[in-house]
C-alpha cells in the first residue's frame, strides 16, 4: 500500500472512482495550500488530491502557494506525486488533445518562492535536479497512455513560463530554440520543491492549444475549455488505472 499525491491543474478539481475519507485544510510553515486536501482510497491505495488553482478555480499560476502545497502533501504522508498540467504544444507531435510525459524542464518563471531553503542559508541544500521527473513513474504513465491508444509523447522539455498571459509567437520561437516541446505556467517551482522534499514526481500534461504562432487561430479560453472537458476525462481514467494497478 502506498499514498499517492495528485495535483490537479486547470480542469481537474476532483478524481473519479475515489472513496472519500475526508478533507482538511492544514496550515503549513508557508501558509495554507491552494485548497483543502481531499483524502480518499482507491482499492488498497490511499490518495490525497489537491486542486492547484483552488476550489473554485481562482488562483493564477504566479500566485499559487507551491511551497504550502508540496509541504502539505508530504505532511499528509504522500510518497509520490503525479502533477496534471494543461499546456500549449510546441513539438509537432503535441497537437491539441494529445498528452506529454516530459522528462526535462526549463524554468522561465521569476519572483516565485521557489525553495524551502530561501530564508535559511544555514541549511541550504543544492538538490540534484539533472532529471527533474521520476523515470519510473513517468514510464508507467506512458504505458497507460499507450494502452489506451492515446496520442502522446514520452519525454520532452517543459518550458515553465510566468503567465498569466500566454506567450508571444517570438517567445515561443525562442523557447523552441532552447529545446522546449511544451509550454505551461505551473511546472515550476513545483517540480523543484518536490525534489527538495525527495518526493518522486511526474507530470501528465494535456495539450490544450497550439503554442502561440503555431496555428493561425486565436487562442481563446472557450477553445481551451472544450479540449479540457474531454481531455481531463481521459486523465481521470489514466490516474485511476495508475493508482489501482
Ligand atoms: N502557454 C502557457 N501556458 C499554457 C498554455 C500556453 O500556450 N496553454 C495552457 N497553459
Amino acid at each position: 500500500m502506498s499514498t499517492w499525491g495528485i495535483i490537479g491543474g486547470t480542469g481537474l478539481t476532483e478524481l473519479d472512482g475515489i472513496e472519500l475519507l475526508g478533507e482538511d485544510w492544514p496550515e503549513t510553515p508557508f501558509g495554507r495550500p491552494s485548497a483543502p486536501l481531499v483524502h480518499g482510497r482507491m482499492g488498497s491505495e490511499e490518495v490525497v488530491f489537491l486542486a492547484r488553482h483552488g476550489k473554485p478555480h481562482r488562483i493564477p499560476p504566479h500566485r499559487v502557494n507551491y511551497r504550502a502545497n508540496l509541504w502539505a502533501l508530504q505532511a499528509a504522508g504522500v510518497q509520490q506525486i503525479v502533477a496534471v498540467n494543461a499546456v500549449g504544444g510546441i513539438h509537432p507531435r503535441l497537437t491539441t488533445g494529445s498528452f506529454c510525459v516530459p522528462d526535462q524542464i526549463i524554468d522561465y518563471t521569476w519572483g516565485r518562492a521557489s525553495s524551502f531553503f530561501e530564508d535559511d542559508l544555514e541549511h541550504v541544500v543544492h538538490v540534484d535536479f539533472s532529471w527533474p521527473y521520476d523515470a519510473q513513474l513517468s514510464a508507467r504513465l506512458g504505458a497507460l497512455l499507450q494502452a489506451r491508444d492515446l496520442s502522446y509523447l514520452q519525454g520532452g522539455v517543459y518550458a515553465a513560463t510566468q503567465g498569466p498571459r500566454l506567450e508571444s509567437a517570438a517567445e515561443i520561437v525562442r523557447l523552441e530554440r532552447d529545446g522546449a516541446d511544451l509550454v505551461g505556467m505551473t511546472g515550476m517551482p513545483e517540480a523543484a520543491l518536490a525534489r527538495e522534499l525527495a518526493l518522486p514526481y511526474a507530470c501528465l500534461a494535456l495539450v490544450v492549444n497550439p503554442a502561440a504562432g503555431k496555428s493561425s487561430e486565436v487562442i481563446t479560453m472557450a477553445s481551451i475549455e472544450a479540449v479540457i472537458a474531454q481531455g481531463m476525462q481521459q486523465v481521470k481514467q489514466v490516474l485511476s488505472e495508475l493508482i489501482a494497478a
